[in-house]
C-alpha cells in the first residue's frame, strides 16, 4: 500500500495571511445526524469535507436519509422525523471516527431494526464499554467485543432493534469521565426513552449536542455539569424542528495554524469564523497564559455557538512561561494538546501537561505518540501517565512517524518549521480527517511543504 509523506522545509520567512480552516468536525456531526432525525429540511453550509464528516453522511444514507449535495461544503439533508431511518443492509462504517460511533451508537439503540458500527484498525481498539454500559443500563440492546488486553469493549458494536417491550427507560447516569460523546449518545438515546435522562459529567465537556437540540426546540436544562431531559415534558411535541445552520471554523484545526505562526518569528496570522464557545477555547487561554497576543473580535452567532475572527502573532520577548494544563483546562484542550505541545517545545521554559488520561484512547495514544515526537525532534521530556512534561529546546530536524494520527502529523509540521534541517512525516494521509487542505493551508502562509508518495 502506498502512503504520503510530507518534507517540511524550516520557515525562511514570517507566516503572514487571513486564512479559512474547515467547518468544526464536532458540530458537523451534530448537525447531519440532527438534521437526519428533524422533521423538515435543513441547509448546512459550511461542512467540513473532512473523512470523520463523511462517516456520519455515508452512515445516514444507508438509513434511508435524502442528503442533496449543493456544493462541497453545502448539503440540504432532508429529515425523515425521530421514526423514520429504515434499517442499513451492511454495517454502518464509522472509519477513524469515533464522535460517528458513539453518537451513533446512542441513536440506533433507539430504533426498531437491527445494525453493526464497525471502523478502521485504529477505532476498533477504543473503548467502547463507557457508552455502551449506560446505554444497557436504560435497556438499549448493544454489545461490543470484549478485548482483554484493554479490559474493554470494542468495535463492531451489535445493536438490536427497540421493540414495544423491550424499550428504553429512565435514566440516571454519572460518567467517570468527562466525554461530549458519552455524553451526546445518552441524550440521543433519551429521545426514545420512556422516561428522562439525567447525565453528569466529572466536569463541563463540549456542549455543541445541548445548543443545537436546544435550537431545535427540545427542552433540555443544564445545571453545571449535568443535563436533563425529558422526553415526555409538556413542552416539547415529540419533533426536532428543522434549522437551517451555517457551521462555524474549527478551532481544532485552526489551533495548527495558529501553532505555525506562534513558532516563526515576525508572524502573524488571522483564522476567520472561527468557534469560540467557551467549552473548547482552553487553548488560547494557556497560550494568553504564556505571553502570546491572541487577539479575537467577534462575529456574532452561527447556530447558537458564538464565533469570531482570530489574529494571532508570533511568540517574542514579552513570553513568560511555558504551557500549563490541568484540571477543567485539560477538558476544554483536550484536541488541542498536541499543538500545544509543538509550540511548547520552541520556547525555553517548563511545560506541563497533566490530568490528560484521555489522550491515551484518542486515534493514537497521543501522550506516547508527541513524547516521542519531541524526543525525535531533540528534545528531553518526562512521560508521565496522565500527561508530559518538558523544557523547549532548539529542535533538530527529524523522521516522524505519525501513527496515522491526524493531530501528531500536523504538530509535527508546527515543529519543523523551527527545527535545524528538514523534517520528513510518513503517513500524514491521516489530515484528511480533520483538515483536508491543511499543506494548501500552510503554503499560502508562505511555508514550503513538499508531497511524495511512497
Ligand atoms: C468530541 C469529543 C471529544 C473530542 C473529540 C470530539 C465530540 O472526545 O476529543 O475529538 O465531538 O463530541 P470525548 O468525548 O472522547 O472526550
Amino acid at each position: 500500500m502506498t502512503t504520503k509523506q510530507w518534507t517540511v522545509h524550516p520557515a525562511t520567512s514570517p507566516l503572514r495571511g487571513v486564512i479559512e480552516v474547515p467547518g468544526d468536525k464536532s458540530i458537523g456531526h451534530r448537525a447531519l445526524i440532527f438534521a437526519a432525525i428533524a422533521d423538515g429540511t435543513s441547509t448546512l453550509t459550511g461542512l467540513s469535507q473532512g473523512e470523520d464528516n463523511r462517516a456520519t453522511r455515508n452512515a445516514l444514507e444507508a438509513m434511508g436519509v435524502p442528503i442533496e449535495e449543493l456544493s462541497p461544503t453545502s448539503l440540504r439533508v432532508h429529515g425523515v422525523g425521530l421514526d423514520g431511518l429504515s434499517a442499513p443492509s451492511a454495517p454502518l462504517d464509522c472509519g477513524n471516527s469515533g464522535t460517528t460511533m458513539r453518537l451513533l451508537a446512542g441513536l440506533l439503540v433507539g430504533q426498531r431494526f437491527d445494525s453493526v458500527l464497525c471502523g478502521d484498525t485504529s477505532l476498533s481498539s477504543r473503548p467502547m464499554a463507557r457508552v455502551c454500559k449506560p446505554l444497557r443500563a436504560r435497556g438499549g440492546r448493544i454489545d461490543g467485543v470484549f478485548d482483554a488486553a484493554r479490559n474493554d469493549e470494542v468495535a463492531p458494536l451489535t445493536i438490536r432493534a427497540r421493540t414495544q417491550d423491550l424499550g428504553l427507560s429512565e435514566l440516571e447516569y454519572a460518567s467517570p469521565v468527562a466525554s461530549a460523546q458519552l455524553k451526546s449518545a445518552v441524550l440521543l438515546s433519551g429521545l426514545y426513552a420512556s422516561g428522562s435522562t439525567l447525565v453528569t459529567e466529572p466536569m463541563m465537556s463540549r456542549d455543541h449536542t445541548e445548543r443545537m437540540l436546544h435550537a431545535m426546540g427540545v427542552p433540555l436544562q443544564t445545571l453545571g455539569p449535568s443535563v436533563f431531559l425529558d422526553p415526555q415534558g409538556e413542552d416539547w411535541d415529540g419533533r426536532l424542528r428543522a434549522i437551517d445552520q451555517d457551521i462555524p471554523s474549527d478551532p481544532s484545526s485552526a489551533l495548527f495554524a495558529i501553532a505555525a505562526a506562534a513558532v516563526v518569528e515576525g508572524s502573524r496570522i488571522a483564522v476567520r469564523r472561527v468557534c469560540i464557545n467557551p467549552t473548547r477555547t482552553g487553548a488560547l487561554e494557556v497560550l494568553r497564559d504564556m505571553g502570546f497576543s491572541v487577539f479575537h473580535s467577534p462575529k456574532g452567532d452561527s447556530g447558537g455557538e458564538p464565533v469570531a475572527d482570530l489574529v494571532v502573532n508570533s511568540k517574542s520577548g514579552r513570553l513568560r512561561s511555558g504551557a500549563r494544563v490541568g484540571g477543567e483546562l485539560a477538558v476544554r484542550a483536550i484536541d488541542e494538546i498536541p499543538a500545544l505541545v509543538a509550540i511548547a517545545s520552541t520556547v525555553p521554559f517548563r511545560s506541563e501537561f497533566r490530568d490528560v488520561r484521555e489522550l491515551r484512547v484518542k486515534e493514537s495514544d497521543r501522550i506516547a505518540a508527541m513524547v516521542a515526537v519531541l524526543k525525535a525532534f531533540g528534545c528531553d521530556v518526562e512521560e508521565h501517565p496522565d500527561g508530559l512534561s518538558f523544557t523547549g529546546q532548539s529542535l533538530v530536524g527529524a523522521h516522524i512517524d505519525s501513527r496515522g494520527d491526524h493531530r501528531v502529523a500536523m504538530s509535527a509540521v508546527v515543529m519543523a518549521l523551527v527545527a535545524k534541517g528538514p523534517t520528513v512525516i510518513n503517513d500524514v494521509g491521516c489530515v484528511d480527517t480533520s483538515f483536508p487542505g491543511f499543506a494548501e493551508t500552510l503554503r499560502q502562509l508562505g511555508v514550503s511543504i513538499e508531497e511524495s508518495v511512497r
